[in-house]
């Protein structure tokens, strides 16, 4: 299969994993999980939530993860098997917008920086309604890649490159600031928000988390930005780096809705 837009490998999620994890139990607490429920996680990824979220559930409950990736899923199951939950763990290949499971089977549900890939994200919001029981939660973290920056002196050059990057290395990567609106649309109840800033204060890590390599090579070759302008912007972060003074953020949405029992 061809890479998609925007893919990211496993170590990549594995790392930034660790940076988000706050934000990831705060998904855990908003989807109200209680021993034994049966909990699903679209777009699971190598299983980064499946397994903390198979400590939550108890050998008593289920965690289903879900990734149209098929070496993700390979990963995810692995990892599974490694904890030690693989009897109440497991990964399928799916597509989010077609869930190969009954409606109402799932306590709650949740997807993780997913809804930035989808080209229908409202499509896949509706199956994740559709398989949560009445009254179960529904939860969405993702990413607004319009929120944030780089602090910069070469900010032109900053803004074109983070335009770029929302508007062209995503399917949706103004995710973060639709999910309100989507979640309203679907019809869930009780529906709240919190908006994260993600900051981070090392040069090399903001190079990882935004894969600047792969964004400054497609804008190259898009002629968003020069080599020269490239260099310059290149150059004041790592002084900026050198100097202990290195700053960028982006921001992060989680959205959480209740399935009412009109749905
Ligand atoms: C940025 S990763 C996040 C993975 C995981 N949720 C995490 O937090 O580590 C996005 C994941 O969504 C998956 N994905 C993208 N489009 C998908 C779709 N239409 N249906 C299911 N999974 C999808 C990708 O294969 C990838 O594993």
């Amino acid at each position: 299969m061809a890479t998609p837009k925007g893919y990211v490998d496993p170590d990549y999620l594995r790392v930034v994993g660790e940076f988000l994890n706050q934000l990831k139990r705060r998904t855990y607490t908003s989807m109200q999980i209680e021993t034994g429920h049966k909990v699903l996680d679209v777009g699971c990824g190598p299983g980064t939530d499946t397994i903390p979220l198979a400590q939550l559930v108890g050998s008593t409950g289920q965690v289903n993860g879900v990734d149209y990736d098929e070496a993700m899923v390979a990963e995810a199951e692995q990892c599974a098997e490694k904890a030690g939950v693989s009897a109440w763990v497991k990964h399928k290949q799916a597509d989010a917008t077609s869930l190969p499971f009954e409606s109402g089977y799932f306590d709650s549900c949740r997807s993780e920086r997913l809804f930035q890939h989808l080209l229908n994200p409202a499509a896949a919001l509706a199956e994740m309604t559709r398989v949560t029981k009445i009254d179960g939660w529904v939860v969405v973290l993702d990413t607004d890649w319009g929120s944030g920056g780089i602090d910069t002196s070469e900010i032109d050059v900053e803004r074109r490159l983070s335009r770029f990057n929302a508007e062209r290395m995503f399917h949706n990567g103004y995710s973060g600031r639709q999910l309100y609106r989507l979640f309203k649309k679907q019809g869930l109840t009780d529906v709240s928000f919190e908006v994260f800033p993600v900051a981070v204060t090392s040069y090399a890590l903001g190079r990882q988390m935004w894969t600047l390599d792969r964004l400054e090579r497609e804008a190259l070759a898009e002629n968003i930005i020069t080599e020269d302008e490239l260099h310059r912007l290149q150059t004041s972060c790592e002084q900026a780096d050198a100097e202990g003074v290195f700053f960028g953020y982006g921001c992060v949405t989680l959205v959480a809705g209740r399935k009412g029992g009109h749905l």
